[in-house]
């Protein structure tokens, strides 16, 4: 079983969870790509493919969206496994549905939320702003929801 994990992140932490998917499955059997990155291989090669991003302002990347809606049909012929990282608990149900195509998402095998991580240092000044004010949090914060990412690897492997 050949399993391919594409993932978009801009301050690391949805790669940091793609990493820990693909040890969690065996990494002898996964590919993780990422999509700005990386070239994408053909779907032809895997069973199964894993699909995650982060949630900026509500929406996940937008090449994540677009990769989802290009090859629909072609994912629907394997095991889809979808998760996002985010911080707004109470939107996470909402901003997981706005993610992904409904199709992809009643396909999924597995579906994660995972939480995420505000690397406060690393942020730029608007982004500061906006998480404070949006989501009034002012310093570094991680909340990985590590039974989610085993639960989440268990059902794709
Ligand atoms: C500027 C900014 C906006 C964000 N907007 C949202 C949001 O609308 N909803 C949410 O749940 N999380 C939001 N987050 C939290 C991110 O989804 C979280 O930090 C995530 O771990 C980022 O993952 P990444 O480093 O892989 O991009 C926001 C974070 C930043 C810095």
């Amino acid at each position: 079983m050949k399993t391919l994990i594409i993932y978009a992140s801009k301050h690391g932490t949805t790669g940091e969870v793609a990493e820990r998917v693909s040890r969690l499955i065996g990494i002898n059997k996964c590919r993780v790509v990422n999509i700005d990155e990386e070239i994408l291989p053909s779907l032809s090669k895997f069973d199964s493919v894993i699909i995650g991003g982060s949630i900026y302002f509500g929406h996940i990347q937008k090449k994540i969206q677009r990769f989802c809606e290009i090859y629909t049909e072609e994912l629907l012929q394997k095991r889809v496994g979808l998760f996002i990282c985010c911080m707004k608990r109470q939107a996470e149900r909402f901003e997981f549905n706005n993610a992904f195509p409904s199709v992809l998402i009643d396909h999924a095998t597995a579906k994660g939320i995972f939480g995420g991580e505000f690397k406060f240092e690393n942020l730029n000044f608007v982004e500061k702003l906006v998480v404070r004010k949006n989501i009034g949090i002012n310093k570094s914060v991680r909340r990985i929801n590590a039974q989610s990412i085993n639960h989440f690897a268990i059902l794709m492997q």
